[in-house]
């Protein structure tokens, strides 16, 4: 049998190399089980070597040879290294005088596919406070990476995005927009001195609720670009069902509370956004989940915290998330393309160079659809104007794609019907201020 294809022997072999190549020369050292992040050439650029650990600094890492573990490094999109496996030695000093301290880092990746690592250190038995020092300090910058021109994904395929999407781009009542936006900015510039004074923890929520394809994501993703253009933290938790085969080990919750840990060890204020809420309120982690909302878990940012949710299904958010004040602060209701002015704005968006006053008329038809239905009925009608090479667009064509999308999509179990959302009094005395 072949060891190597056994995964959970690797670590077996790490540790045999560690005994026969180090002890020898470090015999009160102990091997433990470490993180991944200290092994990024980010992370441990940024640590700063002024800092103690436990009475030691932090000088410089260097990689060594080692038969049981390659050195291959991956870049991230600035050619640094973000992830690698290998053999390293890190050295730190004692600030008081005294023997340096040689930390030996194993790191190897356990899946071909997928990210998965194992990492372990040998230091000596009295440095152990301090490499956990280290260590934690190694995940806050890891967390943190590039916190401000990214954003920071949480369970998804990607590690960070930059968020592209401008308030102009989207397409609703400008009233929404702006209170949508007043109260994120009023919270992290007014609210969060106010809450500490009252010594509460500045944690906000808010949730965007609407039927499926009006804009929320987008309205993420604005709130995200403004977010770091102040120089905010933007963490983004993907949606909790399109779980990649590296988390699906880990539950859904975990991510959560993975954002709230990245926001408490942040030095600056946070934006969190959690896509799908609804979907976190299954019977297993509701409870968790409820408090988390109640701030009661989570452990905190002073610079303050701003969670933004969204859900297409209200519906599964009960009378205790919903009720309860406190869990959610407020909630903005994201409808449907609402005016004749709104759809003609919506339409021309997507129709660009091929837009034509005459359609005007027809925009009313529009009217009560939500912004993704509008700019399927105008890919679909600019697919057929290139199809059969027309050099304009007829407005019977228009008409014809809207019928047709229209027909799709009664269809299918009336999914853009006007949904009731049944939410009763929290929403309106939440929105309707
Ligand atoms: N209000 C809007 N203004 C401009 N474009 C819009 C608007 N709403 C939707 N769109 C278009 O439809 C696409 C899908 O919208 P988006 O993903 O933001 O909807 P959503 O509300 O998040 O839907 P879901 O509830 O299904 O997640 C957008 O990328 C955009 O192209
Ligand atoms: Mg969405």
């Amino acid at each position: 049998m072949n060891d190597s294809n056994h995964d959970h022997f690797k670590s077996d072999r790490m540790a045999t190399w560690i005994k026969s190549a180090w002890l020898p020369q470090h015999p009160t050292a102990i091997t433990v089980w470490t993180s991944v992040a200290v092994v990024s050439e980010t992370v441990v650029e940024r640590i700063d070597r002024s800092m103690s650990f436990a009475g030691y600094r932090f000088t410089a890492s260097e990689a060594l040879d080692c038969p049981v573990v390659a050195n291959i490094r991956q870049l991230d999109d600035r050619s640094f290294v973000w992830r690698q496996t290998g053999a390293f030695i890190y050295h730190f000093n004692p600030e008081a005088g005294g023997d340096v301290i040689d930390v030996l880092v194993l790191c190897a990746q356990i899946h071909e596919v997928g990210w998965s690592f194992v990492v372990l250190a040998a230091l000596p038995e009295h440095f152990k406070k301090g490499w956990t020092a280290f260590v934690e300090e190694a995940n806050r910058l890891d967390e943190a990476y590039d916190q401000h021109d990214r954003v920071i994904v949480i369970g998804g395929r990607q590690n960070s995005f930059v968020p592209t999407v401008d308030w102009d781009e989207i397409v609703l009542p400008s009233a929404l927009k702006t209170d949508l936006l007043n109260d994120v900015d009023a919270f992290f510039k007014k609210g969060v001195s106010i809450y500490l004074k009252l010594n509460l923890k500045p944690f906000r929520k808010l949730l965007l609720a609407g039927v499926p394809g009006t804009g929320k994501t987008m309205l993420c993703n604005a709130l995200a670009k403004w977010a770091i253009s102040e120089g905010y933290l933007v963490i983004y938790i993907s949606s909790a069902r399109k779980t990649s085969n590296e988390e699906e080990y880990t539950t859904s919750f975990s991510k959560i509370e993975r954002a709230l840990e990245a926001a408490a060890s942040s030095s600056v204020p946070t934006l969190i956004l959690l896509e799908e809420l609804d979907a976190y309120l299954h019977e297993d982690e509701k409870a968790l989940v409820l408090n988390v909302l109640d701030g009661s878990e989570a452990p905190l940012n002073t610079k303050g915290t701003l969670l933004v949710s969204t859900t297409n299904y209200p519906e599964a958010i009960d009378e205790r998330v919903l009720k309860r004040p406190g869990r959610l602060d407020r909630v903005f209701i994201i409808p449907e393309v609402k005016t004749d002015m709104d759809a003609v704005e919506m339409l021309k968006r997507y129709l660009g160079a091929m837009w034509n006053d005459e359609f005007k008329q027809f925009a009313h038809e529009l009217v009560g659809y939500p912004g993704a239905f509008i700019r399927e009925v105008a890919i679909y009608a600019l697919t057929q104007v290139a199809q059969d090479d027309l050099p304009e667009l007829p407005p019977a064509l228009l008409e014809k794609s809207f019928k047709a999308l229209k027909a799709q999509i009664d269809a299918r179990d009336n999914f853009l019907k006007q949904r009731s959302f049944g939410l009763g009094d929290p929403l309106r005395s939440a929105n309707g201020s």
